[in-house]
Protein backbone atom coordinates (compact mmCIF):
# COMPACT_ATOMS: atom_id res chain seq x y z
CA UNK A 1 0.00 0.00 0.00
CA UNK A 2 2.91 2.27 0.21
CA UNK A 3 6.26 2.58 -0.80
CA UNK A 4 9.05 4.45 0.80
CA UNK A 5 11.24 7.37 -0.78
CA UNK A 6 14.84 7.80 -0.97
CA UNK A 7 14.46 9.64 2.61
CA UNK A 8 12.75 6.89 4.26
CA UNK A 9 9.46 8.63 3.90
CA UNK A 10 6.05 6.60 3.11
CA UNK A 11 4.93 7.60 -0.19
CA UNK A 12 0.92 6.47 -1.35
CA UNK A 13 1.02 4.71 -4.53
CA UNK A 14 -1.58 4.01 -6.75
CA UNK A 15 -2.29 0.54 -9.05
CA UNK A 16 -5.69 -0.11 -9.55
CA UNK A 17 -6.05 -0.04 -14.35
CA UNK A 18 -8.99 2.45 -13.57
CA UNK A 19 -7.22 4.95 -11.76
CA UNK A 20 -3.77 4.83 -13.35
CA UNK A 21 -3.71 8.20 -14.69
CA UNK A 22 -4.46 9.10 -10.42
CA UNK A 23 -1.18 6.77 -9.79
CA UNK A 24 0.65 8.60 -12.37
CA UNK A 25 -0.25 11.93 -10.39
CA UNK A 26 0.31 10.63 -7.61
CA UNK A 27 3.53 8.90 -7.75
CA UNK A 28 5.39 11.96 -9.24
CA UNK A 29 3.88 14.23 -6.46
CA UNK A 30 5.02 11.93 -4.47
CA UNK A 31 2.28 12.72 -1.53
CA UNK A 32 3.44 11.32 1.89
CA UNK A 33 0.91 9.09 3.96
CA UNK A 34 2.26 10.47 7.51
CA UNK A 35 0.82 7.43 9.24
CA UNK A 36 3.77 5.68 9.75
CA UNK A 37 4.47 3.10 11.13
CA UNK A 38 0.17 2.85 11.58
CA UNK A 39 -1.18 1.00 8.80
CA UNK A 40 -4.65 2.73 7.40
CA UNK A 41 -7.14 1.43 10.01
CA UNK A 42 -9.92 -0.76 8.36
CA UNK A 43 -13.35 0.10 11.02
CA UNK A 44 -16.17 -2.55 9.82
CA UNK A 45 -18.93 0.34 10.54
CA UNK A 46 -21.40 -1.49 12.65
CA UNK A 47 -19.67 -5.25 11.94
CA UNK A 48 -19.52 -5.48 8.31
CA UNK A 49 -23.00 -4.32 8.14
CA UNK A 50 -23.39 -4.17 4.18
CA UNK A 51 -23.39 -7.75 4.53
CA UNK A 52 -25.31 -8.73 7.72
CA UNK A 53 -27.73 -7.41 10.09
CA UNK A 54 -25.48 -3.93 11.75
CA UNK A 55 -24.86 -4.69 15.51
CA UNK A 56 -24.84 -8.24 15.50
CA UNK A 57 -23.09 -10.72 16.66
CA UNK A 58 -23.09 -12.27 12.89
CA UNK A 59 -22.01 -9.08 10.97
CA UNK A 60 -18.73 -7.90 13.91
CA UNK A 61 -17.63 -11.86 12.87
CA UNK A 62 -18.10 -11.16 9.25
CA UNK A 63 -16.13 -8.05 9.68
CA UNK A 64 -13.37 -9.64 11.59
CA UNK A 65 -13.34 -12.36 8.25
CA UNK A 66 -12.80 -9.33 5.87
CA UNK A 67 -9.84 -8.74 7.76
CA UNK A 68 -11.57 -5.44 9.70
CA UNK A 69 -9.24 -3.81 12.07
CA UNK A 70 -11.85 -2.89 14.50
CA UNK A 71 -15.45 -3.87 15.34
CA UNK A 72 -17.08 -0.20 15.40
CA UNK A 73 -20.25 -0.78 17.99
CA UNK A 74 -22.75 2.45 18.62
CA UNK A 75 -23.88 2.19 22.37
CA UNK A 76 -27.46 2.96 23.64
CA UNK A 77 -28.76 1.98 27.19
CA UNK A 78 -31.51 0.28 28.25
CA UNK A 79 -33.98 1.34 31.11
CA UNK A 80 -32.12 -1.22 33.65
CA UNK A 81 -28.60 0.60 32.58
CA UNK A 82 -27.24 -2.13 30.54
CA UNK A 83 -25.17 -0.76 27.72
CA UNK A 84 -26.42 -2.41 24.29
CA UNK A 85 -25.24 -2.41 20.60
CA UNK A 86 -27.58 0.04 18.78
CA UNK A 87 -27.23 2.75 16.60
CA UNK A 88 -30.44 4.18 16.88
CA UNK A 89 -32.26 5.50 19.68
CA UNK A 90 -35.37 3.46 18.48
CA UNK A 91 -35.61 -0.36 17.97
CA UNK A 92 -38.05 0.26 15.26
CA UNK A 93 -36.02 0.27 11.99
CA UNK A 94 -33.42 -2.62 13.15
CA UNK A 95 -35.96 -5.00 14.98
CA UNK A 96 -39.78 -5.96 14.63
CA UNK A 97 -40.04 -3.74 17.83
CA UNK A 98 -41.20 -0.25 18.20
CA UNK A 99 -39.66 2.51 20.60
CA UNK A 100 -37.36 3.93 22.70
CA UNK A 101 -34.35 1.60 23.83
CA UNK A 102 -34.00 3.62 27.27
CA UNK A 103 -38.01 2.42 27.39
CA UNK A 104 -36.98 -1.12 27.32
CA UNK A 105 -35.25 -3.25 30.15
CA UNK A 106 -32.01 -5.71 28.53
CA UNK A 107 -34.73 -8.55 29.12
CA UNK A 108 -37.51 -7.15 26.85
CA UNK A 109 -35.00 -5.99 24.60
CA UNK A 110 -33.65 -9.58 23.93
CA UNK A 111 -37.19 -10.79 22.73
CA UNK A 112 -36.85 -8.86 19.49
CA UNK A 113 -35.56 -10.10 16.48
CA UNK A 114 -32.33 -7.67 15.15
CA UNK A 115 -31.90 -9.96 11.69
CA UNK A 116 -35.25 -10.28 10.03
CA UNK A 117 -35.52 -6.64 8.74
CA UNK A 118 -32.29 -7.23 6.65
CA UNK A 119 -33.31 -10.09 5.08
CA UNK A 120 -36.49 -7.90 4.35
CA UNK A 121 -34.70 -5.31 3.06
CA UNK A 122 -32.05 -7.26 0.79
CA UNK A 123 -33.70 -10.63 -0.36
CA UNK A 124 -30.18 -10.58 -2.39
CA UNK A 125 -28.06 -11.15 0.93
CA UNK A 126 -30.99 -12.53 3.51
CA UNK A 127 -29.84 -15.61 4.95
CA UNK A 128 -32.10 -17.68 7.53
CA UNK A 129 -29.69 -18.04 10.64
CA UNK A 130 -30.20 -13.60 10.38
CA UNK A 131 -33.83 -14.36 11.71
CA UNK A 132 -34.28 -13.66 15.17
CA UNK A 133 -30.63 -12.55 15.95
CA UNK A 134 -30.52 -10.43 19.04
CA UNK A 135 -29.26 -7.28 20.25
CA UNK A 136 -25.96 -7.74 22.18
CA UNK A 137 -24.55 -6.20 25.03
CA UNK A 138 -21.05 -4.55 24.85
CA UNK A 139 -19.90 -6.94 27.36
CA UNK A 140 -21.35 -10.29 25.34
CA UNK A 141 -19.45 -8.58 22.49
CA UNK A 142 -16.15 -8.37 24.32
CA UNK A 143 -16.78 -12.15 25.60
CA UNK A 144 -17.52 -13.26 22.11
CA UNK A 145 -14.49 -11.59 20.41
CA UNK A 146 -11.97 -11.22 23.24
CA UNK A 147 -9.70 -9.18 24.33
CA UNK A 148 -7.12 -9.16 21.84
CA UNK A 149 -9.95 -7.78 19.42
CA UNK A 150 -10.08 -4.37 18.88
CA UNK A 151 -13.02 -2.09 19.63
CA UNK A 152 -13.77 1.50 18.28
CA UNK A 153 -16.41 2.20 20.47
CA UNK A 154 -19.14 5.42 19.83
CA UNK A 155 -21.13 6.57 22.90
CA UNK A 156 -24.63 7.72 21.23
CA UNK A 157 -27.02 9.91 22.60
CA UNK A 158 -24.89 10.59 25.81
CA UNK A 159 -27.54 13.43 27.00
CA UNK A 160 -30.31 11.20 27.60
CA UNK A 161 -28.25 8.67 29.22
CA UNK A 162 -27.12 9.43 32.44
CA UNK A 163 -23.63 7.60 33.50
CA UNK A 164 -23.63 6.05 30.39
CA UNK A 165 -19.41 7.02 30.35
CA UNK A 166 -19.59 5.95 33.92
CA UNK A 167 -20.50 2.40 33.07
CA UNK A 168 -18.59 2.10 29.72
CA UNK A 169 -15.11 2.80 31.35
CA UNK A 170 -16.44 0.10 34.09
CA UNK A 171 -16.50 -2.36 31.32
CA UNK A 172 -13.75 -1.27 29.30
CA UNK A 173 -11.23 -1.41 32.57
CA UNK A 174 -12.94 -4.88 33.62
CA UNK A 175 -11.56 -6.10 30.59
CA UNK A 176 -8.28 -4.09 30.45
CA UNK A 177 -9.14 -3.12 27.08
CA UNK A 178 -7.73 0.32 27.09
CA UNK A 179 -4.15 1.27 26.28
CA UNK A 180 -2.44 4.55 26.26
CA UNK A 181 -0.82 4.46 23.20
CA UNK A 182 -3.71 3.99 20.36
CA UNK A 183 -1.57 2.03 18.22
CA UNK A 184 -1.86 -0.80 21.05
CA UNK A 185 -5.14 0.25 22.76
CA UNK A 186 -7.86 -2.79 21.94
CA UNK A 187 -10.57 0.12 22.79
CA UNK A 188 -11.02 3.74 20.99
CA UNK A 189 -13.61 5.90 21.99
CA UNK A 190 -15.65 8.29 19.56
CA UNK A 191 -18.29 10.64 19.94
CA UNK A 192 -19.85 14.17 18.38
CA UNK A 193 -20.12 15.25 22.08
CA UNK A 194 -16.81 16.79 23.10
CA UNK A 195 -18.28 16.58 26.78
CA UNK A 196 -19.04 13.08 27.09
CA UNK A 197 -15.55 12.66 25.68
CA UNK A 198 -14.17 14.82 28.41
CA UNK A 199 -16.05 13.22 31.29
CA UNK A 200 -14.86 9.58 29.69
CA UNK A 201 -11.39 11.33 30.44
CA UNK A 202 -12.42 12.24 34.12
CA UNK A 203 -12.88 8.85 34.46
CA UNK A 204 -9.77 7.62 33.04
CA UNK A 205 -7.73 10.01 31.80
CA UNK A 206 -5.94 7.45 29.02
CA UNK A 207 -8.75 5.96 26.72
CA UNK A 208 -7.79 7.00 23.01
CA UNK A 209 -10.74 9.18 22.17
CA UNK A 210 -12.04 10.53 18.45
CA UNK A 211 -13.78 13.14 18.30
CA UNK A 212 -16.97 13.22 15.44
CA UNK A 213 -17.80 15.74 13.40
CA UNK A 214 -20.72 15.95 10.47
CA UNK A 215 -20.34 18.45 7.74
CA UNK A 216 -23.43 19.10 5.60
CA UNK A 217 -23.89 21.52 2.56
CA UNK A 218 -20.27 23.06 2.10
CA UNK A 219 -17.24 21.27 2.62
CA UNK A 220 -16.13 21.31 5.98
CA UNK A 221 -13.15 23.65 7.75
CA UNK A 222 -11.66 23.44 10.65
CA UNK A 223 -8.68 26.14 12.55
CA UNK A 224 -5.82 25.57 13.49
CA UNK A 225 -6.98 26.76 17.22
CA UNK A 226 -9.91 24.46 17.41
CA UNK A 227 -7.29 21.75 15.85
CA UNK A 228 -4.91 22.55 18.68
CA UNK A 229 -8.28 22.29 21.51
CA UNK A 230 -9.09 19.36 19.93
CA UNK A 231 -5.57 17.72 20.30
CA UNK A 232 -5.85 18.19 24.13
CA UNK A 233 -8.19 15.46 24.85
CA UNK A 234 -8.33 13.40 21.47
CA UNK A 235 -6.08 11.44 19.49
CA UNK A 236 -8.07 11.68 16.14
CA UNK A 237 -11.15 13.16 13.97
CA UNK A 238 -13.45 11.90 12.42
CA UNK A 239 -16.06 13.06 9.94
CA UNK A 240 -18.65 11.85 6.72
CA UNK A 241 -15.90 11.50 3.50
CA UNK A 242 -18.25 13.37 1.47
CA UNK A 243 -18.25 16.48 3.88
CA UNK A 244 -13.98 16.89 3.91
CA UNK A 245 -11.60 17.56 1.00
CA UNK A 246 -7.60 16.94 0.84
CA UNK A 247 -7.02 20.32 2.53
CA UNK A 248 -9.01 19.00 5.69
CA UNK A 249 -7.35 16.00 6.06
CA UNK A 250 -4.34 17.33 5.48
CA UNK A 251 -4.49 19.66 8.29
CA UNK A 252 -5.81 17.14 10.72
CA UNK A 253 -2.68 14.75 10.04
CA UNK A 254 -0.43 17.26 9.93
CA UNK A 255 -1.56 18.40 13.79
CA UNK A 256 -0.67 14.78 14.45
CA UNK A 257 -4.08 13.99 14.65
CA UNK A 258 -5.19 10.60 13.56
CA UNK A 259 -8.22 10.89 10.79
CA UNK A 260 -10.72 8.25 10.03
CA UNK A 261 -13.64 9.32 7.66
CA UNK A 262 -17.04 7.54 7.54
CA UNK A 263 -18.67 5.95 5.41
CA UNK A 264 -15.94 5.11 2.85
CA UNK A 265 -18.60 2.01 0.75
CA UNK A 266 -17.18 2.46 -2.74
CA UNK A 267 -13.68 1.74 -3.72
CA UNK A 268 -13.63 5.02 -5.82
CA UNK A 269 -14.07 6.93 -2.35
CA UNK A 270 -12.06 4.49 -0.41
CA UNK A 271 -9.22 5.13 -3.13
CA UNK A 272 -10.09 8.97 -3.02
CA UNK A 273 -9.50 9.34 0.74
CA UNK A 274 -6.22 7.10 1.16
CA UNK A 275 -4.53 9.36 -1.15
CA UNK A 276 -5.91 12.43 0.59
CA UNK A 277 -3.98 11.10 3.32
CA UNK A 278 -6.15 9.86 6.03
CA UNK A 279 -5.05 7.30 8.66
CA UNK A 280 -8.28 5.13 8.59
CA UNK A 281 -11.95 4.99 7.88
CA UNK A 282 -15.29 3.66 8.56
CA UNK A 283 -16.93 1.15 5.57
CA UNK A 284 -19.93 -1.14 6.00
CA UNK A 285 -17.63 -3.43 3.19
CA UNK A 286 -14.44 -3.86 4.98
CA UNK A 287 -14.03 -6.49 2.07
CA UNK A 288 -14.02 -3.46 -0.23
CA UNK A 289 -11.27 -1.71 1.32
CA UNK A 290 -9.54 -4.91 2.16
CA UNK A 291 -8.72 -5.36 -1.27
CA UNK A 292 -8.10 -1.67 -2.41
CA UNK A 293 -5.81 -2.04 0.34
CA UNK A 294 -3.48 -5.01 -1.32
CA UNK A 295 -3.99 -2.84 -4.30
CA UNK A 296 -1.19 -0.27 -2.58
CA UNK A 297 0.38 -2.85 -0.66
CA UNK A 298 1.14 -5.03 -4.12
CA UNK A 299 2.01 -1.38 -6.03
CA UNK A 300 4.46 -0.66 -2.95
O1 LIG B 1 -18.50 6.69 13.98
C1 LIG B 1 -18.45 7.14 12.69
C2 LIG B 1 -19.78 7.00 12.19
O2 LIG B 1 -20.21 5.75 12.59
C3 LIG B 1 -20.72 8.02 12.70
O3 LIG B 1 -21.88 7.86 12.07
O4 LIG B 1 -24.25 7.56 12.34
O5 LIG B 1 -22.92 5.69 11.46
O6 LIG B 1 -22.74 6.30 13.84
P1 LIG B 1 -22.99 6.79 12.45
CA1 LIG C 1 -20.96 5.06 14.71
Amino acid sequence: MQKKDSEGTLVAVMVDEESRAKQKAIQEDEKVIPTEPTPIWNVAHRGASGHAPEHTLEGYRMGGTMLGDFIEVDLQMTKDGVLVAMHDERVDRTTNGTGLVKDFTLKELKKLDAGSWFNDLYPEKAQPHYVGLTIPTLEEVIEEFGTDERYYIEIKEPGIYPGMEKELIRILEKYKLIGKDPKESHVLVQSFSPESLQKLHELNSIVPLVQLFTYYGDIGTITEEELREIDKYAIGIGANHNGIDEKYVRQVVDAGLMMHPYTVNTKEDMRKVINWGVTGMFTNFPDLLRDVLKEYEEAS
